[in-house]
């Protein structure tokens, strides 16, 4: 990563030679919910899309996903539905509480569900369809969805074919139930593409979360960066993110070069 240096963000979204899209073929788009990172994007992520984040433990990828459906319900009233492997809704909710959000009046007011299954109780509900997962989107109209994570869903297969397939399924299944979707995944972008049937490859966007010390002496920093987002003129800069009082910021100071 090469010294930090100052970009003009407008100057970077004044795209050369981009052609107006007529309005029937845009893409449409709606707000990530975490202020800075949409106007990387041409602003917002595709609606319908399933979006792969990735990080290493204490990169921000619980506290991401959670912003986006605390945006989507609370400021948008888009229902929103979180599918954890590893944390209990208790700690969830605590853990949201500490930004100001208050999931546990979201879900009275139904607009946010959280439904926890044993990664192998998913393998099955994909198979069959989608099941309680279906279910909770059909009955509460949830645009908005996330799973945390894919690897400990992955880590069922031993073998490489399975997981490809088991993947793929469920991919199509977010498709076909048109929500808006972020999948974590713990394993770096390089590593998920091979381990994890290609999920990167599958996915129609790909944002990494680093925490990364920037040298020997200092502490580690968090920052974001778009590896991948279909029909998007991306940023393909490393980004700063702050963990604020009310949720994650992106910071407009790039921390690479193009
Ligand atoms: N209020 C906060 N202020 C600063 N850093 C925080 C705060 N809350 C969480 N963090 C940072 O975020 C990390 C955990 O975030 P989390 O979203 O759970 O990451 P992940 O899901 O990638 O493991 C913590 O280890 C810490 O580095
Ligand atoms: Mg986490």
């Amino acid at each position: 990563m090469s010294a930090r240096q100052e970009v003009d963000l407008e100057e970077f979204l004044q795209v050369s030679g981009k052609k107006p899209i007529p309005a029937d073929l845009s893409v449409y788009r709606t707000p990530s919910g975490i202020p800075g990172l949409d106007r990387l994007v041409e602003g917002g992520l595709e609606k319908g899309s399933v979006v792969l984040v990735v990080g290493v433990p204490g990169s921000g990828k619980t506290t991401f996903a959670l912003q986006f459906l605390h945006y989507g319900a609370f400021s948008l009233k888009e229902p929103g539905l979180f599918i954890p492997f590893a944390e209990t809704k208790e700690s969830l909710y605590r853990h949201a509480f500490g930004f100001g959000w208050d999931f546990s009046e979201l879900e009275r007011q139904k607009l946010f569900q959280v439904l926890q299954f044993k990664p192998h109780q998913v393998t099955g509900l994909i198979e069959e369809g989608g099941g309680a997962i279906k279910d909770e989107i059909k009955s509460l109209g949830v645009k908005r969805l996330a799973i945390d994570s894919i690897t400990a869903y992955t880590l069922l297969f031993k073998d490489d074919y399975q997981r490809r397939e088991s993947i793929v399924s469920f991919i199509e299944r977010l498709h076909d139930w048109k929500t808006t979707s972020m999948i974590i995944s713990e394993m770096p972008p390089t590593v998920s593409e091979t381990r994890e049937g290609s999920i990167g490859f599958l996915s129609d966007a790909i944002i990494a979360l680093h925490y990364l010390k920037p040298d020997k002496e200092s502490g580690r920093e968090h920052s974001v960066e778009v590896l991948k987002m279909r029909g998007t003129n991306h940023s393909t800069r490393v980004f700063p993110l702050s963990f604020e009082s009310k949720g994650l910021r992106v910071r407009s100071e790039a921390l690479s070069k193009d």
